[in-house]
């Protein structure tokens, strides 16, 4: 027996006792004729005291970081007490040891606050997985995965494995590819998801479905993106859209519950797509606070359906004589709560991030909302105290409030008003890492225009049905765009999918739809997308197959696994919570991959390498 204990359990209650432990050492530390040694084990650490009589031991092998140890010896009452860990009112008064195994230098120090900067630690990651941050985020991704698999059983989802090697058919992302020596010339594809193979299975009567399972895709990397990264995939037969709302919101209830310890008793909000767009400038809105859009002017066929009546909120911001508004297609505001007395050096920093290139704004119109009911702006030459008024008002602004003003193009000036009500949000402290914020956004449009290829795309993808009133609006009408700056106005540009999003805090957690599931309207989408019979067939042809052997309603959702638990774990980096992830580039540098491989490899898949 290597062990009688793990070096994270021994108490005052185990005084007295013979035990052996067997782990790292994470310090060693010398006083006179007594060494005391800090044991790792996975589980904590425990205080090894080795006296004088071990001192010729000591000598004759000398201790190093990380050797691995084992100890034997009695468990004694410390003198003076760590309160901070478990076993801290406890050592180990060693009576014999044994090096199991000796350690080089560690490149950086195994510990809480390390030095090692971020490359080494991805270089070494098996030695920066010993270190407890870590470890807590595997043991809290683990705890998701038991939790979500228990709640899945239990409402008889049942787990099933579908093929890693398989068709490729990019849409969306890039595939990754995969030559066939047996069949050369030809490549598989990694799965982007497993969404046709799911599908499929509800054809095949198993009626609730899952797996926790990585997907590939060759996309440019963000702190929230992997090429490889794991979906907890979903699917489920004979259910509408608010039977899957329903039982998924359960499991990430289920989820804080188990994992964080958190009742989530609330009904979990929902917004349209259009309304997030509209008062968030964004389709996944962090809903921990407030700071809504005021929507000044803006072109109206951007929110062509309920949200039209709106025209009656534009307040004639664009005729006043400044060019800036007079010029622009969107106008916005929004109201930062008490931060009127912000000076002059504050909103000139604002202003400059506002013009970053990632923002891209040409500048940022401030009004101040005087607590003496006074107003005070940057443009106060073009408008009079009533207008500026007006214009608060639309941003819900009270005394004490700041209101930023951005104009520009529709997309981008949402969108950066969004990134600054964002920003507004985390400098002001309203993104509370600890409070968690669910909220499903309905009613995606169903397509979305390619610009660069002059034709739609699928927003979600090619599976998702649209909303039953508007089938037929995308199979009486003619998917090309004649003039492509006018796509708004293409009747397709108004389609909307059945399809949704969980959103946790600002985060798109898990996305989905209800699919189609008859053969004759998934042709017509895939026509909608500019697909031809024949391209249709090659590429999908065993999906239409299927449709026609009695394929039932169904419809799905696939919850991003890795970033979920970055989520629950409060850091905006998903890659703290894979055990091997890859850096910015794609690379594992620890592996040092993707490389180059041998000729005789390339001589097997009959390639010749030519690289441009
Ligand atoms: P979707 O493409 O929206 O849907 O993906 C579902 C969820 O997966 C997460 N995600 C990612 N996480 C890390 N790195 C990435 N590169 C990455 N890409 C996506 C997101 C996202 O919400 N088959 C459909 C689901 C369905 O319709 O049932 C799908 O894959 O959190």
């Amino acid at each position: 027996m290597f062990r009688s204990h793990t070096c994270g359990e021994l108490t005052i209650s185990e005084v007295n006792q013979e035990v052996t432990l067997a782990g790292w050492v994470q310090t060693i530390r010398k006083f006179g004729a007594i060494t005391f040694v800090d044991l790792r084990d996975r589980y904590g650490i425990t205080q090894l005291l080795l006296g004088e009589d071990l001192n010729s031991l000591l000598d004759a092998q000398p201790l190093g970081r990380e050797f691995v140890l084992q100890a034997t010896g009695k468990v004694t009452e410390r003198s003076s007490k760590n309160a901070n860990i478990a076993t801290g009112e406890i050592e180990l008064s060693v009576q014999s040891f044994k090096i199991l195994n000796k350690s080089a230098v560690p490149p950086f120090t195994i510990q809480d606050d390390t030095d090692g900067g971020d490359d080494i630690r991805m270089k070494y990651r098996f030695l920066d997985l010993r270190r407890n941050a870590v470890k807590k985020n595997l043991e809290l991704r683990y705890a998701v995965n038991r939790s979500a698999r228990n709640y899945l059983h239990e409402n008889q989802f049942m787990d099933i494995e579908t093929p890693f090697l398989i068709k490729s058919t990019p849409e969306g992302a890039r595939d990754f590819v995969v030559p066939s020596r047996m069949n050369p010339g030809q490549f598989y594809a990694l799965p982007q998801s497993p969404q046709t193979f799911k599908q499929l299975l509800m054809v095949s009567g198993y009626d609730r479905y899952y797996q926790i399972v990585k997907c590939f895709r060759d996309e440019d990397l963000r702190a929230d993106r992997q090429p490889e990264f794991t979906q907890i995939d979903c699917e489920m037969a004979f259910v509408e859209q608010e039977d899957i709302l329903n039982m998924f919101e359960k499991l990430i209830k289920r989820i804080f519950k188990d994992v964080k310890n958190i009742n989530y008793t609330e009904e979990v909000e929902r917004m349209s797509w259009e309304e997030a767009m509209w008062k968030f400038g964004n389709d996944k809105p962090d809903i921990r606070f407030g700071m809504k859009i005021g929507n000044l002017k803006f072109p109206l066929h951007s929110f062509p359906n309920k949200l039209a009546h709106l025209q009656n909120t534009l307040i004639g911001v664009g005729d006043c004589g400044f060019a800036v508004f007079d010029n622009a297609e969107t106008v916005l505001a929004i109201a930062v709560p008490g931060c009127s007395e912000y000076t002059r050096k504050q909103i000139d920093e604002l202003t400059e991030w506002v013009k970053r290139p990632q923002i891209g704004m040409q500048g940022l119109v401030y009004i101040k909302c005087n607590t003496d009911g006074t107003y005070k702006s940057s443009v106060d030459k073009f408008f009079p105290e009533d207008k500026l008024k007006a214009i608060a008002d639309a941003a819900d602004a009270g005394a004490g409030d700041l209101v930023f003003v951005l104009a520009g193009k529709e997309e981008r000036t949402r969108k950066a008003a969004s990134e600054l009500r964002l920003e507004m949000g985390k400098r002001l402290g309203l993104r509370k890492e600890d409070e968690f914020k669910l909220l499903w956004v309905l009613d995606f449009p169903l397509f979305e225009y390619a610009e660069n290829d002059n034709r739609w795309v699928a927003r979600h993808h090619p599976f998702t049905s649209p909303k039953p009133d508007h089938i037929s609006v995308m199979i009486n009408n003619n998917p090309l765009i004649e003039q492509a700056d006018k796509y708004l106005e293409h009747p397709y540009a108004n389609i909307k999918a059945n399809a949704y999003d969980m959103v946790l805090n600002g985060n798109e957690i898990g996305g989905g739809s209800i699919r189609i599931y008859q053969r004759e309207l998934q042709e017509k989408m895939f026509a909608a997308l500019g697909m031809s019979d024949e391209e249709a067939l090659h590429k999908f042809g065993f999906l239409l197959g299927a449709f026609e052997y009695g394929a039932p309603p169904h419809g799905g959702i696939a919850f991003g696994f890795d970033r979920l638990c970055s989520i629950l774990g409060g850091s905006e980096s998903i890659r703290d919570f894979i055990a091997f992830p890859k850096n910015n580039s794609g690379r594992d540098v620890m592996l040092d991959a993707p490389s180059t491989i041998d000729n005789k490899q390339f001589e097997e898949l009959q390639i010749r390498l030519d690289l441009k």
